[in-house]
């Protein structure tokens, strides 16, 4: 009778023990729960304007900052050796000085890794564009066998167990740790990452030219398409802009430019936004990226294929391949012939360039590495 008492205590210890544990996994109301809001003003700088935001996912101080902790920890790659900033570097603006990256088991992948900033103005992702939202994004990395080969269930239980996990999903969305609240993070983390303060992003509001050296002052009327270069007298210029124009140097609307073909190859291997969406004439076009920061997020194009500056100038000065039938019309507006800059117009159109590198950006200790004192 003794014993089976203190097994029958034991039991009742055991029961309430379960049912605590299951109170804690509830998703209860918690009355102390109250994550702190930034406002997204607070955010995103005045000149750039407001971005469209998910309506569903505000910036809350905890949120931005568990977003942070799991982009640089490698616990969300199967062996934990890779993370998001294994290949998204902030030296580099998040991109990666290799043309392919190196995922788990020192597999690569198949396009460069491209930089990381003011993405909360575009509403396509990936060269090909083929993904919407940042939140849907995430689960690619994570899951493909060439970058973090984890599986969702495995990262879930894996997350559960870390008491750092427990705490900030806990804090951020009054949840345990699982992976629809992780893509919610690192949304937030993404989407707050913002590149403003280059020298290009002040001289551009008022086109301030005392802001500019005459040879960057040259390049701007040369990306521009202000210059007048042939005998005809026939306005002609680079025409950047069309493609990486405004303040964050990037054509964000995908009719405008902001998807194309720049003429990098005849016949392309890789078909891009066609494969997605399976059109003639997408064949071989891709997102063109901001020009921010351009200095540091070699090596350029979605293949990685110039490793510098001068080659991408190069490009499009002289080797333009102008008989790809999907070769964007901003591409051949002045009539299909190849620009042929002057070495001081290459120059300038460089220097120019080079004014689009924001330090402070590359620096921010708000988004670096939050495991490193
Ligand atoms: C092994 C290297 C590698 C890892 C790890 C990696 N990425 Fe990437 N990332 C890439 C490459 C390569 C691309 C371009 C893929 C494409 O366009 O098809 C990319 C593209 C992106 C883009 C698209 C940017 C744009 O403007 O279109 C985002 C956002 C991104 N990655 C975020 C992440 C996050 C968040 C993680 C971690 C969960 C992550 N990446 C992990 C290599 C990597
Ligand atoms: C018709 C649109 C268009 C025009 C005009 C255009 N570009 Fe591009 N640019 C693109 C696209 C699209 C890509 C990406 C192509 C790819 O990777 O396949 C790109 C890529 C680049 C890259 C590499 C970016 C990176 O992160 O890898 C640089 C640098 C660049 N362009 C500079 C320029 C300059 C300088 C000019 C003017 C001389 C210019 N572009 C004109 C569309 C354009």
């Amino acid at each position: 009778m003794k014993k089976f008492s203190s097994i029958f205590f034991i039991l009742v210890v055991i029961v309430a023990f379960i049912g605590c544990g299951k109170e804690e996994n509830a998703e209860l109301s918690d009355s102390n729960f109250s994550p702190t809001l930034i406002e997204p003003s607070e955010i995103f700088p005045a000149e750039f304007g407001m971005p469209i935001l998910p309506a569903d996912n505000p910036f809350t101080e905890e949120g931005v900052y568990l977003g942070r902790m799991l982009f640089y920890d490698p616990v969300l790659s199967i062996d934990s050796s890779v993370s998001c900033a294994s290949c998204h570097k902030q030296e580099f603006a998040f991109g990666d000085p290799l043309p392919l990256s190196v995922g788990v088991f020192g597999l690569k992948t198949v396009r460069n890794a491209p930089a990381l900033f003011n993405m909360a103005y575009s509403q396509k992702y990936f060269w090909d564009a083929r993904v919407n939202r940042l939140r849907d994004l995430v689960f690619e990395p994570i899951q493909a066998h060439n970058e973090m080969a984890m599986t969702l269930s495995l990262l879930e239980a894996r997350l559960e167990d870390i008491p750092r996990y427990k705490e900030y999903f806990k804090k951020a969305f009054n949840h345990q740790p699982n992976v629809i609240d992780m893509s919610l993070a690192l949304e937030q983390f993404l989407l707050s990452i913002i590149s403003k303060e280059s020298k290009f992003n002040r001289f551009f509001p008022g086109n301030n030219p005392s802001l500019l050296t005459a040879s960057e002052l040259r390049g701007a009327f040369i990306f521009n398409g202000l210059v007048d270069f042939d005998e005809n007298n026939m306005t002609k210029g680079a025409d950047c802009f069309h493609c990486h124009g405004g303040e964050l140097a990037q054509q964000n609307n995908p009719l405008m430019g902001g998807i194309a073909n720049n003429g990098l190859d005849p016949y392309p291997t890789d078909l891009g936004y066609g494969k997605i969406t399976n059109k003639e004439q997408d064949m071989g076009t891709f997102k063109a990226p901001s020009l921010l920061n351009i200095a540091v997020t070699g090596p350029y194009m979605h293949d990685g294929r110039f490793t510098t500056l001068e080659q991408v100038i190069n490009h499009y000065s002289d080797e333009v391949h102008y008989e790809n039938p999907n070769i964007h019309p901003q591409m051949s507006a002045h009539g299909g012939i190849q620009l042929n800059l002057s070495q001081q117009q290459k120059d300038d159109l460089l220097a120019y360039l080079l004014t689009m590198t924001d330090t402070a950006f590359l620096n921010n200790p708000e988004y670096s590495n939050p495991f490193k004192p």
